[in-house]
């Protein structure tokens, strides 16, 4: 073995597929797929993100997957086993840079999810549900507000949350990401049906059922088929040396082709079980739905609390997000931990301990009530939009066409598919190996680019 490959694996084929979906399963499943797909006409923009799915999502995860996989490297140091590969090495340097982006407002959310899950444990959300409406709401903001602004918890809370994902980092490969994530995401699957069995015994659970799935084509528009891409890139933890560092963990064995299916779909379907989690209850409750901290802090425990049992409920539902938030952290900082420990020979725990307070010294910008409220901001945005506007919306987009291109046109294609199809015992016979590579080559390098220049306004 290269002295600088990694060493350890995941154990089996389920330890593989619960990591990767841990990965997948985040932040994006909860306040943003469900809104996104309900304002952009339900069932048919579900559709048209499926469709990013096969033509684009998968076939750079796989693209992905051969890069760490054959070169059982991080993200950098794979670009420099690979033939041609060392004119791409710079998406490694690109990846390593933004996976920090991501960590720092990503972060902040975590810690404010962690608070909100202590807050609904000592139910501070039970007054919501006995107040009227609007009296509810003002009460639900001004919570929102006292957590955010206050001048030192929620750095705190961040703080525990990064301190939670080291720690987990810090065990290694089997007994930190692989143990954490086989534990926790078939609890995350209970918790979400406890709340999906919740919200669909609602008087009103169609009308919530109805704003995420009724297909309606007039609604899809442009923007929706951006925010389609954005969203495939973002949801399955693409283009950034996630899919590459993490398939470094597998074993030879694992089927490529069948783990990106099975993410991609299971990710797809717990989205969808998180829209029917939340919507039919702020339907119920008279509420306009919404995403992002508006619906997570201030929607859902109005909505929540006005359940009996609600405090339980918001427990639960904190717990999961939480959960979804841990194990997606978990393999953004794991890019720059093993970039440094293999590339610049630093044990893991020095690595996890560098890469960790980066995340705390610079996130914390993101997460001070001074950036969220008192108007700094940078570009015009403040930090926590800054990072994620410039990290979903251009170097996403930008490495995704990086990636199709190199595998597409660099990678001797016989290479690329021997590994994809376990030097050819899988897939025997088959068609879906020339259709992903024709997508990589074509479909996706100018899809992106299509839609990263009408992003921009430049068409
Ligand atoms: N996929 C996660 C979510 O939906 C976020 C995430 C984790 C991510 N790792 C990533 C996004 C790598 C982009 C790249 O919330």
């Amino acid at each position: 073995m290269n002295h600088n490959g990694s060493k350890e694996k995941f154990s089996s084929t389920l330890a593989v597929f619960f990591a990767t979906l841990g990965s997948a399963l985040g932040l994006g499943n909860i306040w943003k797929f469900p809104y996104v797909t309900g304002e952009n006409g339900g069932a048919a923009f579900i559709i048209v993100y499926l469709l990013f799915i096969l033509l684009m999502g998968i076939p750079v995860m796989l693209g992905e997957f051969f890069i760490g996989r054959h070169t059982n490297c991080n993200a950098i140091g794979a670009f420099n086993k690979l033939k041609n590969g060392r004119h791409f090495k710079f998406i490694g340097w690109l990846g390593f840079i933004t996976a920090f982006f991501i960590l720092f407002f990503y972060s902040a959310v975590g810690g404010w999810v962690l608070s909100y899950f202590f807050k609904a444990l000592k139910g501070d959300f039970a007054s919501l549900g006995s107040l009227p409406v609007e009296e509810a709401t003002t009460l639900a903001s001004s919570i929102f507000n006292e957590t955010m602004g206050h001048s030192f918890y929620p750095m705190m809370w961040q703080f525990i949350m990064i301190a939670i994902v080291a720690i987990i980092l810090m065990a290694g490969i089997k007994k930190g990401i692989e143990k954490v994530t086989k534990t926790l995401m078939p609890v995350l699957l209970v918790l979400i049906l406890i709340c999906v069995i919740r919200a669909l015994s609602l008087p009103k659970a169609m009308e919530g059922i109805n704003f995420l799935l009724y297909p309606d084509f007039s609604k899809l528009t442009t923007d929706s088929i951006v925010n389609a891409m954005g969203l495939a890139f973002f949801k399955l933890s693409l283009a950034l040396g996630v899919m590459i560092t993490y398939s470094s963990y597998f074993s030879k064995d694992t089927n490529l082709v069948g783990t990106s299916f099975k993410v991609a779909f299971s990710d797809v379907l717990i989205s969808m079980l998180a829209g029917l989690a939340i919507f039919p209850v702020v339907f119920q409750f008279g509420l306009a739905p919404s995403e992002g901290p508006g619906l997570l802090f201030q929607s859902i425990p109005l909505a929540f609390a006005s359940l009996p049992f609600g405090n339980v409920l918001l427990s639960v539902f904190f717990l999961l997000t939480g959960i979804a938030a841990t194990t997606a952290m978990i393999s953004l900082l794991e890019v720059p931990v093993s970039i440094l420990s293999q590339e610049f020979h630093l044990n893991r725990k020095s690595s996890v301990i560098i890469c960790s307070a980066i995340v705390i010294t610079v996130g914390v910008i993101t997460v001070h009530p001074e950036s969220i409220f008192g108007g700094t901001t940078i570009f015009g945005l403040s930090f926590f939009d800054f990072f994620d506007y410039v990290t979903a919306k251009l170097i996403m987009p930008f490495c995704g066409i990086l990636i199709s291109i190199f595998i597409g046109y660099f990678v001797p294609r016989k290479d690329f598919i021997n590994e994809i199809t376990n030097e050819g015992t899988l897939l025997k016979n088959n068609t879906l190996s020339p259709i992903i590579c024709f997508s990589l080559k074509f479909i996706a390098p100018i899809l992106i680019s299509l839609i990263l220049i009408t992003s921009l306004g430049l068409i």
